[in-house]
């Protein structure tokens, strides 16, 4: 099992029966036992793939960082924003509306809880984290494909301002794709990983020599040139159908 819960929840009883439960559907846990510590988590660790939360959390010293401040401070953060969250709070707990309004917060689960419930929750968290970041490598390869599309047109026109703007700007756009894909492929121990992350590397090398030639000459870069890079980027939109399927897998295997 790859995937790891970070507990933000004080030490104590509930602590305790939080990690019975998870340990053995072998999750890595780590836990932080006030809003202090799991700020200098969020600041320093890696990023989970789940976070577990009480919204009830103790003063440590003078400082006290309330749940509702640790959801907006993760809001803020591009690797943690995303992570599905699942809150555990008590009825008298005058933050709910606000944790509930983070669109992060996959679940509130009141307690006393259901243990059965918590899981399930955990599981449907995991399970939806997945397929969303799924829909996202498409949804980012449908627009890579549209960005080069308008990339030929403009050189067949001859556009050179046009097409300089919009060469930098799908640079940015591969440069984030391939983070994007490589921070999840390395959380999950992909297994192709370093072979994956080498052809973005040479592609990337390509971009910038193609940005610094246009940079350099004033000139535009000839259609063929942009259809190559096309069709190098392709192939590895090809090669990402073997880290779906891993993906998939992953999946089922938190289903089964
Ligand atoms: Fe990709
Ligand atoms: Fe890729």
């Amino acid at each position: 099992m790859h995937f790891s819960i970070l507990l933000i929840e004080p030490p104590g009883i509930d602590s305790q029966l939080l990690q019975l439960m998870l340990t053995p559907e072998k999750f890595r846990v780590r836990t932080s036992e006030c809003g202090l510590k799991a700020w200098n988590t969020i600041l320093t660790d890696d990023v989970p793939d789940l976070v577990v939360m009480d919204a009830d959390l103790p003063q440590q010293g003078e400082i006290q960082i309330t749940a509702v401040q640790l959801l907006e401070m993760m809001n803020n953060q591009a690797q943690w924003c995303n992570i599905p969250k699942v809150i555990l709070a008590s009825n008298s707990n005058t933050s709910i509306l606000k944790i509930s309004s983070v669109t992060s917060v996959n679940a509130i689960i009141l307690k006393p809880y259901d243990p059965r419930r918590f899981i399930q929750e955990v599981y449907k968290s995991l399970t939806q984290h997945i397929e969303s970041h799924i829909a996202e490598v498409n949804r980012q390869h449908i627009q890579l494909g549209t960005a080069f599309q308008e990339l030929i047109k403009l050189s067949e026109i001859g556009n050179t301002n046009d097409l300089k703007r919009n060469f930098t700007q799908l640079s940015h756009t591969i440069e984030k794709h391939f983070d994007f894909e490589e921070h999840f492929m390395a959380r999950h121990n992909y297994p192709d990983f370093i072979d994956h992350h080498e052809n973005h590397k040479q592609l990337l090398t390509i971009v910038e020599n193609m940005k610094v030639e246009m940079a350099q000459s004033g000139k535009s870069i000839t259609t063929k040139r942009i259809v190559k890079l096309r069709s190098d980027l392709f192939e590895d939109v090809n090669d990402d159908k073997q880290y779906i399927k891993f993906l998939t897998n992953l999946r089922t295997s938190l289903v089964a």
